[in-house]
């Protein structure tokens, strides 16, 4: 059984860092393979906190090998602090990461674009972008002309690149008319960063695509981490209100180079509640108080801009699209001790659209606007689950508002977590 695959099922965050980093052990090689540093994936162990970016959570397991694979786009400089920050931690990194030489590169420019354009959509909202240059270096790498992939830094013409680049990018930059655009692109300062940065990188840099396709076939096990969440994904999430690449199920075979026929388990991952950061719509949103309780007791700000996350009911029409969508086999469902301090808790159920119920999500973002929710209200438990260890430490009316999650999503919970720690994870059947 080569492939395992972690994929959150809302808008990001949904603790996809901590159920890698606790089924590490259990696999051989750990890849991310989308998404960049616009991921922050929180781990905790003991009274260590890491914030990963790139890297995946496999790396505080010696034992295992973590990829960054072709569909990630680097940020060099954000990469080496990581990578200084773990091994000044005493975590290992030299021998077990390995980086793409096909991934792409985030460059200067990237980041300005991203500021001059995240001004608005073509209908005037802010998509509130991570601004870490994303969704432009995405554009670069589909536009093919100023693209720049980690085994281009390597070659001898790299500083020739740059210096072609930068000349269309001043052109480019000035005809943006925000602020953000006036950076001033220096071709030769650029070079002599980033070479630096290329030669600590090279030890890491190689063919994952190959060493993958060898390790499936050598029965090697494969554990794929999501970045972000499949309502962020740029074909089938909530557009424009998205990433730039494919955060769904969908999106791991061309992200890896692994073909499907090697993904055999898929493990959605979903908060008891939601959240969402930046623009676009969300049917359960509480932008009330209620939402503010959510945001207190869950510690809901962003791990990579700290921003406030928007926080709401747990929406099963959503998460039973997204489950299905990537072909989820089982829920791991977080974050449960933060609703067992509720003293109600709602569920979305279905969507009332111009008058009629609906229990699809709607592919236009205006129609998602406009949906009203129709509830389940539970009474809470309001009891501490953080010290729950088996699904038989928990409350009768936790077990029934898992169970009903369960129903309305249409599959099987395989873990719920009460807490960040590693320790604070129950299995089904326990
Ligand atoms: P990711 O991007 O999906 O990896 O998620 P983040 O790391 O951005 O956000 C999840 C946050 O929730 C992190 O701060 C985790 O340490 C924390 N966390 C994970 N599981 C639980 C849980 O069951 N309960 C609580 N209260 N926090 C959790
Ligand atoms: P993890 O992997 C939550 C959101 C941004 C914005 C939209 C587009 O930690 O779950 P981008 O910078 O990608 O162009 O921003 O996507 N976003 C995330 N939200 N978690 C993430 O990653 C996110 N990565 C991007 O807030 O709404
Ligand atoms: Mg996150």
């Amino acid at each position: 059984m080569p492939g395992t695959c972690v994929i959150g099922l809302q808008w990001g965050d949904e603790a996809k860092g901590k159920l890698v980093d606790l089924l590490t052990a259990q696999f051989d090689i750990v890849i991310r393979y989308q998404g960049g540093a616009n991921a922050g994936h929180t781990v905790v162990v003991s009274d260590q906190t890491y914030k990963l970016h790139h890297i995946p959570s496999g790396i505080l397991n010696p034992q295992v090998m973590n990829v960054v694979g072709p569909g990630v786009v680097l940020n060099p400089p954000t990469l080496l602090k990581e990578i200084d920050m773990l091994v000044e931690r005493g975590i290992k990194v030299s021998d077990n990461l390995m980086l793409s030489d096909r991934a792409h590169v985030v460059l200067p420019w990237h980041m300005a674009e991203d500021k001059a354009m995240n001004e608005g959509t073509a209908d005037g909202e802010n998509i509130g972008t991570t601004l870490r240059g994303i969704g432009p270096c995405y554009r670069d790498k589909v536009g093919r002309s100023y693209a720049v992939r980690l085994g281009d830094m390597l070659r001898p013409d790299f500083k020739q690149k740059i210096a072609r680049i930068v000349d269309a990018k001043r052109n480019i930059l000035s005809g943006l008319a925000h602020d953000g655009a006036n950076i001033d692109l220096d071709a030769t300062a650029i070079y002599d960063e980033y070479a630096t940065y290329a030669e600590r990188l090279r030890p890491f840099v190689g063919d994952t695509t190959a060493y993958l396709l060898d390790a499936a076939e050598a029965n090697q096990r494969l554990l794929f981490e999501g970045a972000q969440g499949a309502l962020l994904d740029v074909d089938h999430g909530t557009y424009p209100f998205v990433t730039s690449s494919n955060s769904s199920g969908v999106g791991i075979s061309s992200g890896s180079g692994v073909p499907a026929k090697w993904l055999n388990t898929v493990i959605g991952v979903a908060k008891a509640y939601s959240t969402r950061v930046g623009g676009g719509p969300f049917p359960t949103e509480q932008d009330n108080e209620q939402g503010q309780r959510i945001r207190d007791l869950g510690h809901e700000y962003g791990t990579t801009t700290g921003r406030p996350r928007r926080c709401g009911w747990f929406d099963a029409v959503a998460v039973r699209y997204t489950a299905r969508l990537s072909g989820v086999d089982s829920l791991s469902l977080m974050m449960m001790d933060v609703v067992s301090q509720l003293p109600e808790i709602k569920v979305c159920v279905a969507y009332e659209l111009d008058g009629k119920r609906i229990t699809h999500f709607p592919s236009h973002v205006d129609d998602l606007r406009r949906v009203q929710p129709v509830y389940e209200t539970m009474t809470g438990w309001m009891t501490d689950v953080t010290t729950a260890r088996k699904m038989s430490d928990l409350p009768g009316a936790a077990l029934q508002y898992i169970q009903r999650i369960s129903e309305l999503v249409g599959r099987p919970v395989g873990v719920v977590s009460v807490g960040p720690g590693r320790e604070q994870t129950i299995f089904a059947g326990t």
